[in-house]
């Protein structure tokens, strides 16, 4: 049983370690935000309501967060273990997860928080560039696909996120500051906290994780 949180600011690189993360343990990866996102694309009444919220990189409230991700984490291919990738996001979220999975014995393994400096979150999140049809994650500097404009994986388009503007990823990066980062605190309490190095390059960044993490 794998129960992994992966913490850390926007653009820290949380998407791209929960790739390889959930393959390597075997266990799906679950991002509220790519959940959101698929709302808004399928215009729900939720996908609605967060929209507003995102936006202006605000979050999304409480209630409708833990309903997702409660919703989500009884689906069958959780029942062996999860990755949650920007979930929780506030303490009160960080707490119904824990009564959650305590009910169900089944309580959070590890949290990975991973750190990066501000001004590269900026770079990071100005210049990156998603699929449309995959979800695979390019940047233009650090990681441009092979031909511009277009997914390595499966040719699909690549665009790029409405709220990686620069006055909305400002904001994004205030929010984490007050109302996400004293889950590190949460977490360093109860011993459950792994800190990783985010600004090296994105195999060092992975093999630190699975090293913090050990060959269970
Ligand atoms: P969400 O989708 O979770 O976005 P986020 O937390 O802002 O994080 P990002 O996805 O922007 O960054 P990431 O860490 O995944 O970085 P990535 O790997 O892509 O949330 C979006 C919105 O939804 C929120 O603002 C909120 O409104 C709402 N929401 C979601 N969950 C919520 C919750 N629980 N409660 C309330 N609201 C919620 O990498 C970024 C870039 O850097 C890429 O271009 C990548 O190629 C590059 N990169 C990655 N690693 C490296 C590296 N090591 N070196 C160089 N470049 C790298
Ligand atoms: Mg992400
Ligand atoms: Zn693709």
């Amino acid at each position: 049983m794998m129960n992994l949180i992966l913490l850390g600011p926007p653009g820290a690189g949380k998407g791209t370690q929960a790739v390889r993360i959930s393959q390597k343990y075997s266990i799906p990866h679950i991002s509220t935000g790519d959940i959101f996102r698929k709302n808004i694309k399928e215009g729900t009444e939720l996908g609605k309501k967060a929209q507003e919220y995102m936006n202006k990189g605000e979050l999304v409230p409480d209630n409708l967060v833990i309903e997702i991700a409660a919703a989500r984490l009884m689906e069958d291919d959780c029942q062996q273990g999860f990755l949650l990738d920007g979930f929780p996001r506030t303490v009160m979220q960080a707490e119904e997860l824990d009564k959650f999975l305590d009910q169900r014995n089944h309580p959070i393994y590890k949290v990975i928080d991973i750190d990066v400096d501000k001004e590269e979150l900026m770079t990071r999140l100005i210049g990156r560039r998603v699929c449309r049809s995959c979800g695979a994650t390019y940047h233009v500097i650090n990681m441009p696909p092979e031909k511009e404009g277009l997914c390595d994986i499966c040719g699909g388009e690549l665009y790029q996120r409405s709220d990686d503007s620069a006055s909305t990823v400002a904001n994004r990066l205030e929010v984490y500051n007050t109302s996400t980062k004293p889950l590190i605190e949460y977490y360093e309490r109860s011993g459950r906290i792994i800190h990783i190095d985010g600004g090296k390059d994105q195999e060092d960044v992975f093999t630190d994780i699975i090293n913090a993490i050990g060959d269970n």
